[in-house]
């Protein structure tokens, strides 16, 4: 008997094309055999966690046999606290991008459709197509706007018809680093028809000075159709271990609920989840080695004759005036392992996460040695 699964497999799926992700360091220093490698490719924070966290990730594993608490009431209720929220406002996932996921199962199907800016996060067309629903992106702010390559607003509210469910805002986005201030946000929330659910993606958020935007808590008491997802894996250096949550009204989080896997959080990301909401001081001090590290990326492109867009996040997207896959490539051998935006149609930059400034400065020389030699 054969069997062509192509053939049965839905349409969406075989419209999808695999995420790609960062190169794992592993990876690179097995292929190239190179001993130092420095990877600023997919975000990270490079402190990684708080001690607090790893400490409760090693107090979990001697329970390890038993499932995890699938309701996550511990993190559930910390979470709820710090953001002043009940526990029945918030859904937790496998990362964010399980959030994503979710919101796209419970709110798509073939003839609806999800708006959201062109170069933004990759998810959200994969969770889209997927689903068999159909993407409907919108242009960028042009390259001169205040805002270059940020999100439109205006077009994206336009875009907004009967059909559109989800509508995705990156705040900041990856991978161009832009953001939407305040009141233009809440302008646009205002827009958003209750037929359609505004997704507001903040998982750079803890990167941004306090007060700078508004919390979910004041937005969730106006607009009932919103929901805020946000992540462990950035500033909260835990990415390896996937938990991030959503914030929405409680009837949003129960549909949510009803489609997520039973135990979709494990129990040792549960209890490192919760350590870490304890140590604010690791997150700030996160915080300042970004700001710091923005600050040595900027003046170091500034010196090479490099434009960047503005950027609120932990990376920054470089315009290195060349294929930026050719680039890619001088920089791996050289141990440096950027990540390539082709995919986002923008195949000219190059985005580079923010490292320690030791990591920092190895990159900045071997981007100015192969921009100077090739
Ligand atoms: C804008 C944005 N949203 C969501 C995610 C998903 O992150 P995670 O699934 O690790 O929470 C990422 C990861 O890179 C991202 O850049």
């Amino acid at each position: 008997m054969s069997c062509d699964p192509y053939a049965l497999a839905l349409d969406g799926v075989l419209k999808l094309t695999p995420y790609q992700p960062g190169k794992p360091v592993s990876e690179l220093e097995r292929e190239l055999g190179l001993t130092t490698v420095v990877k600023l490719a997919s975000n990270e924070n490079p402190l990684g966690p708080s001690p607090l966290a790893l400490a409760a990730m090693q107090k979990t594993l001697s329970g390890i046999g038993e499932y995890p608490d699938g309701n996550g009431f511990a993190l559930k209720s910390a979470l709820g606290e710090r953001y002043g929220l009940d526990t029945d406002q918030i859904t937790l996932g496998n990362g964010s991008n399980d959030v994503l996921e979710l919101l796209a199962r419970a709110f798509l199907k073939p003839g609806l459709k999800a708006v959201f800016s062109e170069h933004a996060f990759a998810v959200y067309p994969l969770a889209t197509i997927a689903t068999g629903a159909e993407c409907k992106p919108v242009s960028a702010l042009p390259a001169d706007a205040d805002m270059p390559m940020g999100h439109d607003l205006d077009a994206m509210a336009a875009a907004i018809t009967d059909d559109v469910r989800l509508v995705f805002v990156a705040n900041p986005n990856n991978p161009t680093g832009t953001w939407v201030e305040k009141e233009p946000l809440r302008r646009f929330l205002e827009k958003v028809p209750s037929h359609c659910i505004a997704v507001l993606d903040e998982a750079y958020t803890e990167y941004v000075e306090d007060g700078r935007f508004e919390s979910p808590k004041a937005l969730l008491q106006d607009f009932p159709n919103l929901i805020v997802t946000r992540t462990f894996s950035k500033a909260w250096g835990l990415a390896g271990l996937r938990v991030g949550y959503g914030l929405s009204s409680p009837a949003i989080a129960d549909l949510l609920n009803r489609v997520r896997q039973p135990f979709n959080v494990n129990s040792v990301a549960l209890a490192a989840a919760e350590a870490a909401l304890a140590d604010n001081d690791h997150l700030l001090q996160s915080r300042t080695v970004n700001e710091a590290g923005l600050v040595q990326w900027k003046a170091a492109c500034d010196k090479l004759g490099l434009a960047y867009l503005p950027s609120l996040g932990n990376f920054l997207a470089i315009n290195v005036q060349q294929d930026g896959q050719a680039l890619f490539d001088v920089l791996l051998r050289k141990g440096v392992i950027t990540r390539t935006v082709g995919v986002y149609g923008m195949p000219e930059w190059l985005r580079v996460s923010i490292g320690t400034a030791e990591q920092n400065d190895f990159a900045i020389k071997a981007l100015q040695e192969a921009l100077t030699t090739h």
